[in-house]
């Protein structure tokens, strides 16, 4: 399976470091936040991966990751040259994905959970997508899950909802088919002028064709300063850990 990697984007909640670098180029642990994602994709047999970034940030890219040989992986690269949202983003890989299914992670997303049983299960659903949730106290900065009453299918995903019906956010860790081209065409822009996920995510919905897994471990979105600190303390917690565990 391949894996597409978004890390545009103008990381307003971070500034002034983003005035002068990519968010996901930020430190997390000994590393740049970009690594974070590529490991987890490496470790769960995704080698081949697709980085979307903006065009004044891709020499950056390329000096730190080059392409892929130090983490194990093959990185190439595609520049997102207008901010119109993630699901915008993710229609330039198209080419790449061609009629494969494929993984995106949204490059400010650090977790603790290994990809490798998400996408064995995803490798044997016949048809659709799948998506990753997880519980939080701030479902308002989210996009918002919704489940039936038996807990079987997601009913309904919210985009920062401002009453949220649940606390699961739906995390940046998305498994498409190709399809997924089909219904970013049908989309239109949001209110604040962008191609959602949610509404792509809503379209398999429509279709009765969404699934979901609750992830055990910690998930986060490194996009603010104290998520970023929290990041960074997670991270430095498991590195030692394993270091004590040999
Ligand atoms: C994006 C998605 C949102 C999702 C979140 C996960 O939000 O729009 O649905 O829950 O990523 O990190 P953003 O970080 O762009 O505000």
């Amino acid at each position: 399976m391949k894996g597409v990697i978004l890390a545009g984007g103008t990381g307003t909640r971070l500034r002034p470091m983003t005035r002068i670098i990519n968010k996901h180029l930020l430190p997390v642990g000994p590393y740049p936040m970009i690594y974070w994602p590529i490991k987890k994709l490496k470790e769960a047999g995704v080698e081949e991966i697709l980085l979307i970034t903006n065009k004044k940030d891709l020499e950056s890219f390329e000096l730190v990751l080059g392409s892929g040989e130090e983490l194990g992986v093959q990185v190439s690269y595609k520049i997102q040259n207008n901010a119109g949202g993630i699901a915008e983003a993710l229609s330039l890989a198209e080419t790449f994905v061609k009629d494969d299914k494929f993984i995106m992670i949204l490059g400010d997303n650090i977790f603790q959970d290994s990809l490798t049983p998400y996408i064995e299960s995803f490798q044997k659903q016949s048809v659709g997508a799948k998506i990753l949730l997880k519980q939080v106290n701030d479902p308002a900065r989210f996009g918002i899950a919704t489940l039936d009453e038996n807990r079987k299918h997601v009913i309904s995903i919210v985009e920062k909802p401002e009453e949220p019906l649940s606390n699961l956010c739906v995390t940046g860790i998305y498994m498409y088919g190709p399809e997924v081209f089909n219904f970013i065409k049908a989309i239109k822009p949001s209110e604040r002028g962008e191609l959602e996920i949610t509404d792509v995510n809503n379209c398999y919905i429509t279709n009765n064709q969404l699934q979901y897994d609750i992830i055990n471990g910690w998930w986060i979105d490194a996009g603010t300063p104290e998520s970023l600190f929290l990041s960074n303390q997670l991270v430095y917690t498991e590195l030692k850990k394993s270091m004590e565990e040999g």
